[in-house]
């Protein structure tokens, strides 16, 4: 894997890409994270999911003397932060995914604060060259670091039918999955986004539109939780986070899916934090913020020594 460090110091923002197009992404449980987690003002914190830097600007803006550490696997994320690293000297960015980002970290050095906030951004889903959504017909790519080897076309047909099955019913517990699967393992090959959901319409009874789009969207997850290897990268990560937080620190995952927090939950009782903050977003934010409806925010505190 390439890993790019880029401090701000070192280095200046370069091309356009899709954050200054304009795509928002609005980061969910911003202001219950702030209210939580309370920091020195030297912190070091560890961001996983950089994204498109909705906390790391929350954080550098409220503590300007903090040492913040984006990482993230998707090379767009990095070098769109790379347009505030004047802005907040103490940025420091680089690619990384779950397992790779301590080696990034000034020897000796223990964060304050991990942050994850799982799954992809609003815009990587609004990116039509990335094949998230199945809203926009695009290359059935759904990799978040586009190097990986395999993407969704190339997954997908490699894969039979009664594992595509597996995959609905564990990952996203999709009603019809073998039905599903079926017609998707028939219209095989696919290279578009657009082919995955007619193939997935075909398969459906009559029902109402907003079943529909529930079950698309269940498979598209389903997918791209494949592609990138999310469970499992989660579970390494928490552990590794673990280890490399500081005494007194805290690691916060923010996570939208029953599957993700499942995991959370059970890290957090491993490690003998059977009690521990979890939040889920106020009516208000989901009202404004649908993404938030499904959020769970965790903060697992680290004893100090
Ligand atoms: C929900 S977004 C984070 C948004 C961010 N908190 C913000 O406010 O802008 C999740 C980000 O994490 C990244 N990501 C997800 N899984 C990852 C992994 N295993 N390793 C590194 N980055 C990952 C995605 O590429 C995406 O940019």
């Amino acid at each position: 894997m390439v890993i790019i460090a880029m401090c701000a110091a070192e280095h200046k923002p370069s091309a356009l890409d899709s954050a200054s197009r304009g795509i928002p992404h609005v980061p969910v449980l911003l202001d219950t994270l702030m209210q939580m987690l309370v920091l020195a003002p030297d912190a070091l914190i560890v961001d996983l999911t950089f994204g498109q830097g909705g906390y790391a600007q929350a954080f550098l803006k409220r503590y300007p003397d903090c040492r913040y550490f984006g990482f993230d696997r998707d090379p767009q994320a990095v070098s769109n932060g790379l347009l505030w690293t004047d802005t907040y000297p103490g940025l420091c960015l680089a690619q990384a995914d779950f397992t790779a980002w301590p080696i990034q970290l000034p020897s000796g050095q223990h964060p304050d604060a991990v942050i994850m906030d799982l799954g992809i951004s609003s815009t990587q889903l609004d990116d039509p060259r990335r094949g998230f959504s199945f809203q926009l017909d695009s290359p059935l790519d759904m990799r978040m670091n586009p190097a990986d080897p395999q993407n969704a076309a190339s997954l997908l047909a490699a894969t039979s039918a009664a594992e595509l099955e597996t995959w609905l019913r564990t990952l996203v517990q999709l009603p019809m999955a073998g039905r599903i699967a079926a017609r998707i393992c028939e219209r095989r090959p696919m290279k578009s986004s657009g082919e995955l959901k007619r193939a997935v319409l075909s398969a459906l009874p009559k029902m109402d539109f907003y079943k529909r789009q529930q079950i698309l969207s269940q498979v598209f997850l389903a997918l791209r939780m494949r592609v990138n290897r999310e469970l499992e990268q989660l579970a390494q990560a928490l552990p590794l986070a673990w280890l490399h937080l500081k005494p007194g620190g805290t690691l916060a995952v923010v996570s939208f899916q029953s599957a993700e927090d499942k995991q959370v939950k059970n890290f957090a009782r491993s490690i003998g934090l059977q009690k521990h903050l979890s939040v889920k977003a106020s009516r208000q934010e989901q009202r404004d913020n649908p993404r938030s409806r499904s959020a769970r925010l965790r903060l697992l505190p680290k004893k100090t020594l």
